[in-house]
């Protein structure tokens, strides 16, 4: 047996649990499989980590995570917590300081609409119909989500802003959005570098003819793609990108992204496939060599609150999750492709759950849908 590969599992909120026992269920079975020993360390987050620990990332989990090369994460948030004042929330209490702490830079997010799926696309048939895949590559710890500063301050009679409309107290709040070429430039790397294997398309998303951080992108992005000739580079701004999603999405390969448009252009891209629970994310720190990156691996769909612990969520986005895990973070791209074929026989077998089941095919619930993930891994 090799050596043990430590993972810290935070299953989270809502689905969160429901779906990570399948991915455990599916890495439990890769073991077998493949002879490798997997190290599965379980710590809480979110807003169950509020309510037995009192805040949403406990220092344990995060010393938890620092003992272990990835972090497979389920999601976290729900109604419950909704009324706490924003910082406290498990989104921007547990997530954002996850990204930071790890400098979680690159987030890669594909949006693959399977042609056997097309019927749960809200996108027109015709358009759809071939299927596509696109690849979100998201800068995820900069931009406006952490520039300084970032405030709301009281505004008192007299200063710039300060026009009493109504009884409101007057206030002004400040974000602030700030990009480096360093930052720019090693997500581009990534996003030229999937675009290799992939279709050989990166489509810049931006905003450069309002936004100063959007034209160092644009440059620092046109100087780097000279050394991926076998690359095509093109520029689109935000809007258009977004019509463009609806109108012909096959048109795109990498979507490279700033960390705010990114945020808002992969959800449109993933409602488009019709399947947001079949969606995997990975979050990903450097590596000095290319030895494999630190990692944090989560669905792209959320916590669901209305299904939560009815057994009837879809665990595939967790289980495909877990299969990017094993491929960037260990390096078992062997093991990584077995789930992913094992997805696809699966689908192809006719279960679906319920959020993408049609006539003729068999309705199961989350753990049926595991079982059948786990039995056909090979
Ligand atoms: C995402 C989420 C988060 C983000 C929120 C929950 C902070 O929308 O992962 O896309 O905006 O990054
Ligand atoms: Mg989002």
């Amino acid at each position: 047996m090799s050596v043990p590969r430590r993972i810290a599992v935070l299953a989270g909120d809502g689905i969160g649990p429901e779906v990570m026992a399948e991915a455990v269920k599916v890495l439990r079975r890769v073991e077998i499989t493949c002879d490798q020993r997997l190290d599965l360390v379980e710590a809480d987050v979110g807003g169950v980590a509020i309510d037995r620990h009192g805040t949403a990332l406990p220092d344990s989990t995060l010393k938890t995570c620092e003992t272990c090369a990835a972090i497979l994460l389920g999601s976290v948030g729900g109604p419950k917590w909704e009324k706490l004042p924003p910082q406290r929330q498990p989104e921007r209490a547990a997530l954002l300081p996850l990204r930071k702490h790890f400098r979680l830079y690159a987030n890669l997010r594909p949006a693959i609409c399977y042609p056997s799926l097309v019927h749960a696309s809200p996108l027109r048939p015709d358009l759809v119909a071939q299927g596509f895949d696109i690849l979100v590559v998201r800068e995820l710890t900069g931009g406006i989500y952490f520039g300084q500063p970032k405030k709301t301050d009281a505004l008192s009679a007299g200063e710039p802003g300060f026009e009493a409309l109504s009884c409101l107290a007057q206030k002004r709040a400040v974000d602030t959005m700030v990009y480096t070429t360093a930052e720019i430039e090693r997500i581009s790397r990534l996003a030229f570098t999937a675009a290799r294997s992939r279709r050989g398309r990166v489509t810049l998303v931006d905003k450069a003819n309002v936004l100063e951080t959007s034209v160092l992108w644009r440059n620092t992005v046109r100087e780097i793609a000279a050394e991926y000739a076998d690359v095509t580079l093109d520029f689109m701004y935000v809007d258009n990108a977004a019509m463009q999603v609806v109108r012909n999405p096959r048109y795109f390969d990498v979507m490279l992204c700033e960390n705010m448009f990114g945020d808002i252009i992969s959800d449109e891209v993933a409602a488009a496939t019709g399947s947001l629970g079949m969606l995997p994310s990975a979050s990903l720190g450097s590596s000095s060599d290319d030895s494999a990156a630190f990692g944090l691996y989560e669905p792209a769909g959320g916590t669901a609150p209305d299904i939560a612990g009815k057994g009837i969520a879809n665990p595939i986005a967790q289980i495909l999750s877990a299969a990017l895990m094993l491929r960037y973070s260990f390096r078992l791209h062997k093991e990584a492709t077995a789930i992913e074929h094992a997805v696809k026989e699966t689908l192809n077998a006719g279960f679906r759950t319920a959020d993408i089941w049609s006539l003729n095919h068999q309705k199961v619930g989350v753990s049926a849908m595991g079982d059948e993930i786990a039995k056909r891994i090979r």
